[in-house]
């Protein structure tokens, strides 16, 4: 039942963009075709490059259509990936097209929801869907492994600021009125939302998203509280001010990377098991 709204709301804002768009004498024609609208290669490229796609990445794609996305990654940027798209003939034109660029062994192309694929594997997610299917999938975005990269063409996650958005000029673009379409990057945040413990040391953080609020005392801290933000799997000391301790998330803790306000570097924190730490 979800997968079916997801699929119906993504289709009929498809379909109302394109009415906006489209002169009426070909407005038939469109109902038929727009829920496929292809990424431009130079945005694709800027999508790849915006997320650093190496040869170490699993590139998957939400809603492939031809392929493009996926078989870029394998062909520019030496990733493997898959590409997950409802419509099989789309599915079997990306085989081919994979097949043509060289690049058949490192891709995989499969007919199947997106609300019903396993992303655990991914370490870039991409898609060119809609604002309203982007916040559909943006709870499951939000648990994938800190540091995964996920790039979205024009759509946004809501109240999720990306943490970087780009602008390529698209002077020839289908949809919309703005020749130009913006690329988003969001970097899993580490979720560090709770207490810490490191001995008596406690580490509190209250997380949205990306941004956070600490507070450290106890041990050997010198007590303090800042604002920080979350670049994937590091917690960087905000840039001005005083010197703020930075932690880098790894397996489940967090450990100290730079020896600041009395915590000695590689101080390991683990959750508090209750609401206290250790006396
Ligand atoms: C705007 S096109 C983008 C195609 C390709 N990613 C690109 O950027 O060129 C969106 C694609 O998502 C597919 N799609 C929409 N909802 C989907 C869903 N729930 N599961 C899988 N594919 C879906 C559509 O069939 C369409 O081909």
């Amino acid at each position: 039942m979800h997968t079916y709204i997801a699929r119906r709301t993504a289709i009929s804002a498809l379909v109302a963009i394109a009415f906006a768009v489209v002169p009426f004498a070909t407005q038939a024609q469109v109902m038929d075709e727009v829920p496929f609208i292809t990424t431009p290669d130079n945005v694709t490229m800027e999508m790849l490059k915006t997320a650093n796609v190496g040869p170490k990445d699993h590139v998957i794609d939400l809603g492939s259509g031809d392929g493009r996305i996926v078989i870029t990654a394998a062909r520019q940027f030496g990733a493997s990936g898959l590409g997950v798209e409802l419509v099989p003939d789309l599915v079997a034109k990306s085989r081919d097209n994979a097949r043509r660029a060289g690049v058949a062994q490192k891709t995989e192309f499969r007919v199947q929801d997106i609300f019903d694929t396993d992303l655990s594997a991914g370490t870039v997610i991409t898609m060119y869907l809609l604002p309203e299917v982007n916040l559909q999938l943006r709870p499951r975005l939000l648990r994938m492994a800190p540091g995964t990269r996920l790039v979205s063409h024009d759509w946004d996650m809501g109240d999720w600021q990306p943490d970087r958005t780009t602008r390529v000029d698209v002077p020839d673009k289908k949809v919309g009125l703005e020749k130009f379409s913006r690329v988003h990057l969001w970097m899993v945040p580490a979720p560090v939302d709770g207490l810490w413990c490191s001995g008596a040391t406690r580490l509190h953080f209250q997380q949205k998203y990306q941004n956070y609020d600490a507070r450290i005392e106890g041990g050997a801290a010198v007590a303090q509280s800042w604002a920080g933000r979350i670049s994937g799997v590091d917690l960087p000391a905000p840039v001005g001010g005083p010197m703020r301790p930075s932690f880098t998330w790894r397996d489940g803790g967090l450990d100290v990377k730079t020896s600041t306000a009395g915590l000695a570097s590689g101080t390991r924190f683990t959750r508090a098991t209750g609401n206290a730490c250790p006396a």
